[in-house]
């Protein structure tokens, strides 16, 4: 069972991108500690992060094909803004969970909005890099995969 991770923009920039809401992990980290914990849960992971909304777009089309059973997907400020990833996310068959490693619900307004929560299994939000590994342990007990 292979499961799709996607960080959205300026996730790449983690463990310097203000640590005080973010965390102190670099991205490479938290994909290590991620990697770790599906392993624990017999899945294999593949970790991917882009800044371009149309690369996110083609993972998330081309993600069955690919043969993942399910998507984690961190869309990061494109939550707030892209019609065009939540279009791409109903468009498909896999079950996608949103992440967020902050509470989005407790920042600034305009990040209350998710566009894309919606058309997702449902979200996770606010444990930090814990967030991601919650998701995963959600996929060990849906009854799809
Ligand atoms: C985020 C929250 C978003 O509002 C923000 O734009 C991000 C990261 C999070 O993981 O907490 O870039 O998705």
């Amino acid at each position: 069972m292979e499961i799709l991770i996607i960080h959205g923009p300026n996730l790449n920039l983690l463990g310097r991108r203000e640590p005080e809401v973010y965390g102190s992990l670099s991205l490479s980290e938290i994909n290590a500690i991620i990697t770790a914990e599906a392993e624990q849960l017999n899945f294999t992971v593949e970790c991917r992060q882009s800044n371009h909304e149309g690369i996110i777009i083609d993972w998330l089309q081309d993600s069955a094909a690919e043969n993942f059973s399910g998507i984690i997907i961190n869309p990061a400020a494109f939550t707030h803004t892209s019609v065009a990833i939540r279009d791409a996310i109903a468009a498909i068959d896999l079950p996608v969970i949103e992440v967020h490693l902050s509470n989005i619900s407790g920042r600034e307004d305009f990040r209350h909005k998710s566009l894309t929560a919606a058309v997702c299994r449902g979200t996770i939000s606010g444990f930090g890099a814990t967030s991601y590994l919650v998701a995963l342990t959600a996929f060990k007990h849906l009854p799809t995969i």
